[in-house]
């Protein structure tokens, strides 16, 4: 899985982002929701989200 692949295009974060929010602590979609801003416009990304935290 590419590190720069973009989750939440509404935000731009990508699968990166996500990493550095889980190493800082997060452990939960709602965690990684308030570190980033990924998930909080359209909600369409938030499955990915949660794909990734398995992922990691
Ligand atoms: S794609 Fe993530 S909030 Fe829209």
């Amino acid at each position: 899985m590419s590190c720069n692949r973009v989750i939440c295009p509404c935000q731009g974060i990508e699968i990166e982002d996500i990493k550095k929010a889980v190493d800082a602590g997060a452990e939960t979609v709602d965690d990684v929701m308030e570190a980033t801003g990924a998930g909080t416009i359209c909600g369409a990304c938030i499955d990915e989200i949660a794909e990734v935290l398995e992922e990691l």
